[in-house]
């Protein structure tokens, strides 16, 4: 039997642009984002139409065992001493993982456990990112630069927001940050 041949999608791994394909693109600005940073004061005196994240994936089939691919571009900036992150969520389906590869820029994934246990992992150009189902997930930019990592997850995972609805347990600011540092010179 012939074969039939399809040019590749493609993803410029130092930008995160993709093409090869129709891509959906999704924009979340900060006045989207009530609720979601701890000082509400300082969320409020911001500029509600600053973007703070955009994420662009293929336009892919979505069936039972399809997989989707995108990539979520992260804006350096902070709310009070908040660093810009994502809204971050459960997969409605909580069995259901993720994969995350960072691309540029520097930032921590955010992961909590159904019991509320939270770990951080550093992202950076290169790093890849397993995460496991039952496992909510954000996205957090400590840098200076946009922060891209590219992703891919069950096209039937779904987005639960509302489990999360009173927040991650743990808050990401440079003192997090700095603490961080100070483990990984101590080993
Ligand atoms: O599938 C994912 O986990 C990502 O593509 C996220 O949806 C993306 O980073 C945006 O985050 P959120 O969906 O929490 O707004
Ligand atoms: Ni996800």
């Amino acid at each position: 039997m012939k074969p039939t041949f399809h040019p590749p999608l493609n993803v410029d791994w130092a930008s995160g642009v993709l093409c090869g394909a129709p891509l959906i693109c999704k924009t979340t600005s900060l006045g989207d984002l009530a609720g979601v940073f701890a000082d509400q004061e300082s969320w409020r005196q911001h500029d509600p139409s600053q973007t703070v994240y955009s994420v662009e994936m293929f336009d892919s089939p979505s069936g039972e065992g399809e997989l989707y691919v995108g990539v979520t571009h992260l804006n350096p900036g902070r709310v009070g001493d908040e660093y810009f992150m994502t809204r971050g969520h459960f997969h409605a389906r909580r069995e259901q993982g993720e994969v995350y590869f960072g691309l540029r820029g520097e930032g921590l994934l955010l992961l909590q456990d159904e019991q509320g246990q939270t770990r951080l992992e550093r992202v950076l150009p290169g790093s890849i990112h397993i995460i496991p189902g039952f496992t909510a997930h954000r996205l957090i930019n400590t840098g200076d630069a946009v922060l891209s990592a590219l992703a891919v997850w069950p096209s039937q995972a779904g987005h639960d927001y509302a489990a999360l609805a009173n927040g991650f347990a743990l808050k990401v600011t440079p003192e997090t940050v700095k603490l961080m540092a100070k483990e990984v010179q101590n080993g």
